[in-house]
């Protein structure tokens, strides 16, 4: 993981790169970093949280107009200053930032100090620049011995590195961790993606794997590794400039969850076309996606749970077989695929390694990939077949709420479409569903009614240790979900369960301090659901049941929300316990919209 941004310019650098970095602290905030050159290499860096650690180091005092920085997520070594970057070489004249794991630094670093370098922290970074310095000290230009350093390290990185006694020249280089050049006037940006470039410029370089660029104020020069000059598309964006605030919101993961009204429409506006969904980016023929028999969707995370529904979109409403996989096992199971397959790849970041993984390995065996990606522009949109972008704009809050819906909606729409050019969907059918669809932005604005309900129910449980989230069929993601934003944001243990499991095993953990969320919508498995809470209930377990039954009492706890269909009720049933999750964290006084441990990309395996 790990954000990286440089600049070389004619303005000073370390303003934009300490905004670039805090854009990307997203990737990671274990500590942070900033270098730049003015006479000598001058750096300041800390443990932490980037606003924290400038308050104390002041990187605005840092002059100069070339400079890069760096925000870390901690692999190799714990967080720590010593394990901040840039990381240095011995004589301090040559500077780094990298995102990525080498490999084998261990070897690499056994040889370097026989060699006599002094290593000053823990990480697998810091071997990269004293390659360098090692070649350079045997006669290699900067160039040549950072190019022969690449062909020694394995493994990812995007590198970006600076030499003193070449005041006027960045070097950067990508390999499996992405890197954006933006290209000013009279200036160049560098980062892990385009979000810190939009303001300056909207000329945007997305390098490719083996590409070394040398880059100065006005010119760059992309090189693959055999020094061989490659030519890369300029792209020009035309995202509109969206404002990264918060708004009237106290944090940013809940003006996103209160955003998914207008997320959705995103999602399915401009796609839905009377009788069927049509899509612009799909980029496979009517004639090869009708000869699809089985679709493996896979992804990660919330991802992950939001493929869980869309293979039952496909199963029920396409009728073509469907396989969930965790991207982050499934090349290591040599899943037998061929060319009746279709692999979909769900990701917000578009960036995350084990998802760009599966795409090889399907690209490997000739299956064609669909992704359903949210950053425009991102490694997962750039490699895949064809795609369906989100549109839900940045997700900032590092706990994913807006994506979940946009992906499911999305799905929706494919599975109608797909439904429907293999002729198992009815116009009549695929019309009433698409119908659904559109009025479904105003049945989430219902849900934020019952914010009063969810407050007063986080109040009483936030000081429960565990919780047990159940739900049935299209609610048994939604159940996951709910476990998995309680987790990460509340560091309250939770597990997601299908309700009827629970009797198999997790029934021994209730008792009257078990909160157990049930999530109950009037659906064909209501019945069931009511008879596992009454299983929970007799074990006096305390039952907090999201239900479309205004009826029902008897519960600890009911959260009403709005009936809509089978297929898009965990749309709707997910939203509160989003805000549960969230209003529990604040009670807790979590740090929302940046849990510990975590990072929003995670870019390695
Ligand atoms: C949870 C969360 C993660 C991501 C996962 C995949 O709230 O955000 O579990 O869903 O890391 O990330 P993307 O979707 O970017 O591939």
């Amino acid at each position: 993981m790990c954000g990286i941004a440089a600049y070389i310019g004619q303005k000073e650098a370390a303003p934009i790169v300490l905004e670039a970095i805090k854009k990307l602290e997203y990737r990671g905030y274990d500590s942070c970093g900033i270098v730049t050159l003015n006479d000598s290499l001058t750096c300041k860096k800390g443990t932490g949280k980037i606003e924290d650690v400038d308050k104390q180091v002041n990187f605005l005092s840092l002059r100069g107009n070339v400079g890069m920085g760096h925000t870390r997520w901690a692999t190799h070594g714990e967080p720590s200053d010593r394990n901040a970057h840039p990381h240095f070489s011995c004589d301090n004249n040559i500077a780094i930032v990298h995102n990525g794991i080498i490999e084998n630094s261990e070897e690499l670093k056994t040889i370097l100090v026989k060699s006599g370098h002094n290593f000053r922290s823990e990480t697998d970074t810091e071997v990269v620049v004293h390659l360098i310095e090692e070649l350079i000290n045997e006669g290699n230009s900067m160039e040549e011995a950072f190019v022969k350093t690449l062909k020694l390290i394995e493994g990812a990185f995007a590198i970006v590195a600076m030499n003193k006694n070449e005041p006027n020249k960045l070097y950067a280089v990508k390999q499996s961790s992405p890197l954006v050049l933006g290209i000013g006037e009279n200036e160049i940006f560098i980062a892990s993606d385009v979000l810190p470039i939009q303001p300056y410029t909207n000329k945007v370089v997305y390098l490719q794997d083996e590409d070394f660029v040398v880059i100065t104020k006005d010119n760059y020069e992309i090189k693959n590794l055999s020094k061989i000059k490659v030519n890369r598309e300029v792209t020009i964006l035309n995202e509109n400039l969206e404002e990264i605030s918060k708004g009237n919101f106290e944090h940013f993961m809940l003006k996103e969850i209160y955003e998914q009204p207008e997320t959705i429409k995103r999602a399915f506006r401009g796609r839905i076309d009377k009788d069927n969904a049509k899509f612009g980016g799909l980029n496979i023929s009517n004639e090869q996606l009708k000869k699809i028999k089985r679709i493996v969707l896979t992804g990660c995370g919330t991802s992950w749970h939001a493929c869980l529904v869309g293979g039952s979109y496909f199963q029920e409403i396409s009728k073509i077989a469907a396989q969930v996989e965790y991207a982050s096992e499934f090349r290591y199971k040599n899943p037998v695929l061929g060319e009746d397959d279709l692999l979909i790849v769900l990701s917000q970041s578009g960036e995350t390694a084990d998802s760009i993984a599966a795409i090889q390995e399907a690209k490997s065996k000739n299956v064609k990939t669909i992704g359903l990606v949210n950053v425009v522009g991102s490694s997962i949109a750039r490699m895949v077949d064809g795609g369906i972008y989100l549109h839900a704009g940045h997700e900032i809050g590092v706990a994913s709420t807006k994506t979940f819906t946009s992906h499911l909606t999305a799905l929706y729409l494919l599975s109608i479409y797909l439904g429907r050019i293999n002729g198992n969907l009815s116009k009549e059918k695929a019309k009433e569903m698409l119908n659904d669809l559109e009025k479904l932005p105003e049945k989430i604005n219902e849900v934020f009614s019952s914010v009063d309900e969810i407050k007063k129910i986080a109040s009483k449980y936030f000081k429960s240790k565990n919780a047990l989230y159940l739900g049935r069929h299209y609610n048994f993601p939604v159940a996951l979900e709910g476990a998995l934003k309680l987790k990460e944001i509340s560091y309250i243990h939770a597990e997601g369960y299908p309700a009827a499991e629970m009797k198999h095993g997790p029934i021994a953990l209730i008792d009257e301090n078990m909160p157990v969320i049930v999530i109950a919508p009037e659906d064909r498995l209501y019945s069931k659901v009511m008879s596992n809470i009454q299983e929970v209930k007799s074990r006096k377990g305390k039952v907090i049941v999201v239900t479309t039954d205004a009826t029902k009492n008897g519960f600890d706890e009911v959260i009403l929300i709005p009936k809509v269909s089978e297929f898009l009720m965990p749309i709707i049933s997910v939203i509160p316990v989003q805000l549960l999750a969230y209003y529990i964290a604040k009670e807790r006084g979590c740090d929302i919209d940046k849990p510990r441990n975590l990072a929003k990309s995670v870019t390695v395996e």
